[in-house]
């Protein structure tokens, strides 16, 4: 594993592996066991959109692994005023031993990759969040203890969350139902990547328009914002477009008794899901924050240690 850009290019082993050590070192750490794989090393951290878990998880993940970050917001270095992402990555690879990058354009993550000889995490583009998928595995095994055979349910836009997801349960052998409005349907590209996958493990995937159909007998359901960083000025109309796609506990009803619930967050109480789900007993969500640490902490010492 060179790079952590998307989990459509791992292997199920290196998925699996990356799920075990995040366990190791969670429970390394709760147990007050330094793990500084990562001594005098630098990440570098590209910030184009804004970030609370992201940004804090990665920073404090370095410096429990005995390294360091650099938080560069894109408007503080050249790359903000025009300077190319070829020699962005040429110098960066100069200096420091990895980089997260948060964007736009998944091409803008590709290029660094390309360019610069030294290892590039995705910390979101519009396509993917495979950080967020991975934590959000680890967070589900937590619960279920096992991962092969269970179902996640997303319901909301087909976003670079949801796409994640789609190769996250592909990778680990779990069933996905993705429920989406019209017109705001995954990527079939992603979709046609993640069956792939799931060829391999026995996954099964669902697409499609109907919310009570996706989350029926779910073991999990998951949705995320409705208007995605960058999407803020079309906010107004997807909220009439997504209505009947919110999470309320009506809905939640229809997924199994002892079933999750999980958000990435940012989350919009009285939007993609009502304060009773999300604040309620079977929200792990918070679980799912803190495991951004590990399970980043586990790409950082695979790939820089
Ligand atoms: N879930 C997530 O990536 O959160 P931030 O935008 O706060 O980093
Ligand atoms: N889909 C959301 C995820 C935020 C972590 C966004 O891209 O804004």
């Amino acid at each position: 594993m060179k790079h952590f850009i998307s989990l459509h290019d791992i292997t199920v082993d290196e998925f699996n592996s990356l799920l075990s050590l995040a366990a190791k070192l969670k429970a390394e750490q709760k147990a007050g066991k330094p793990h500084r794989i990562l001594e005098g090393k630098t990440l570098a951290m590209i910030f184009t959109k804004s970030s609370t878990r992201t940004r804090i998880s990665f920073e404090v993940g370095m410096y429990q692994l005995g390294g360091q970050a650099l938080f560069l917001s894109a408007n503080d270095i050249q790359l903000g005023r025009g300077e190319t992402i070829y020699d962005t990555a040429k110098v960066m690879s100069r200096f420091v031993d990895g980089i997260m990058i948060r964007t736009f354009a998944h091409q803008d993550v590709l290029d660094l990759a390309k360019y610069g000889s030294i290892p590039v995490i995705n910390g979101l583009t519009d396509l993917l969040h495979p950080c967020q998928a991975l934590a959000d595995l680890m967070t589900v095994y937590e619960h279920k203890g096992t991962l092969k055979g269970l179902k996640l349910s997303y319901i909301g836009d087909g976003n670079n969350v949801a796409h994640s997801l789609l190769y996250a349960c592909a990778k680990a052998g779990m069933d996905i139902s993705v429920a989406s409005p019209k017109g705001y349907e995954c990527d079939p590209e992603i979709v046609a990547n993640a069956k792939e996958d799931a060829s391999l493990t026995g996954s099964q995937i669902l697409m499609t328009n109907d919310p009570v159909e996706a989350i029926t007998n779910a073991d999990v359901v998951y949705t995320d914002t409705w208007a995605s960083m960058g999407q803020e000025s079309e906010k107004a109309e997807r909220v009439k477009i997504f209505k009947d796609y919110q999470i309320d506990s009506e809905l939640f009803s229809k997924s199994k008794p002892d079933s999750i619930f999980m958000h990435c967050l940012p989350a919009y109480r009285g939007f993609e899901m009502t304060a009773d789900v999300i604040d309620g007993e079977r929200s792990v969500v918070f679980d799912e924050a803190e495991n951004r640490l590990h399970a980043q902490k586990a790409v950082l010492a695979t790939l820089m240690g």
